[in-house]
C-alpha cells in the first residue's frame, strides 16, 4: 500500500478517513462473499469513486473482474482528489490491468455498452440532493437483471431513497458501519429484481 492514498472526505481528517474505510472494508468483504464466488469474472462499477477506494477493494477480492469507476472529479466530498491520482493508486496497487477511471457525472446517462453485474458506491449519494433520485436510476439502468448494488451511505432521508430503490429492487443487507456517531454510515445491498 506504499504510494497508495484514498483521500481525505470532507468534514473529516486523513486519520478519520482512513479509519471510516477500514470499517468498510471488513464489512464490505463479508458482503461480497454472499453475492458471487470469489473466481466470478465480473463487471463491477464504482459510482463515485474517488481516488479508487472500493475499486480495490473490489477488483482485489474478485482477481478476475473488471471494475469501471466514474466520478466528476470536481467535487468537495473528496479533498484533492483527481482521475490521475486514482489511476496513480492503481499502478501502485498493480491493478491497472483490471480497473479504468472515467470523468462522468453520475446524474448523467452511463451510456456504457457494459451490463454490469455489481455496482459499488461508497460516501457519494447523500451529497448529491434531490438528483441523487436521477443518479440511482442509472445505477438500476446500467445493472443487469440479477445484479447487486452495493451501497455506503449516510441516508439522510432514508425513507424517500428506500421508497425510490424498493420500487427497482429487494434490499437484501443492511450493516451498520460507524454506528451513531459522527456518522451513520450504513452498507445497503439490493439484487436488482426480485427473490425468486
Ligand atoms: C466522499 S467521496 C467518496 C469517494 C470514494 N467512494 C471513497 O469512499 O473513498 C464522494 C465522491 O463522489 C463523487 N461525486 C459526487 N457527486 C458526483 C456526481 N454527480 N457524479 C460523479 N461523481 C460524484 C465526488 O467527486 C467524490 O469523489
Amino acid at each position: 500500500m506504499n504510494n497508495v492514498n484514498f483521500g481525505t472526505y470532507h468534514h473529516s481528517t486523513q486519520e478519520e478517513s482512513d479509519h471510516i474505510r477500514s470499517m468498510v472494508e471488513k464489512k464490505v468483504h463479508s458482503i461480497f462473499s454472499k453475492l458471487y464466488p470469489i473466481s466470478s469474472a465480473l463487471q463491477i462499477l464504482d459510482a463515485g469513486c474517488g481516488l479508487g477506494f472500493m475499486s480495490y477493494l473490489a477488483a482485489t477480492y474478485y482477481p478476475q473482474s473488471f471494475v469501471t469507476g466514474y466520478d466528476n472529479f470536481n467535487d468537495e466530498s473528496l479533498k484533492g482528489s483527481s482521475l490521475e491520482k486514482a489511476i496513480q493508486n492503481m499502478k501502485s496497487l498493480g491493478l491497472e490491468n483490471r480497473t479504468k477511471f472515467k470523468k462522468h457525472d453520475l446524474t448523467e446517462s452511463f451510456d456504457s455498452e457494459i451490463e454490469f453485474d455489481l455496482v459499488i458506491s461508497n460516501l457519494v449519494f447523500h451529497n448529491m440532493g434531490n438528483d441523487r433520485f436521477k443518479a440511482y436510476e442509472n445505477v438500476f439502468d446500467s445493472l443487469k437483471e440479477g445484479g447487486y448494488f452495493v451501497i455506503g451511505d449516510l441516508f439522510p432521508e432514508n425513507s424517500k431513497d428506500m421508497k425510490f430503490l424498493l420500487e427497482r429492487s429487494t434490499l437484501l443487507m443492511e450493516q451498520p458501519v460507524t454506528g451513531e456517531g459522527k456518522w451513520d454510515l450504513r452498507l445497503k445491498t439490493f439484487l436488482k429484481g426480485s427473490l425468486k
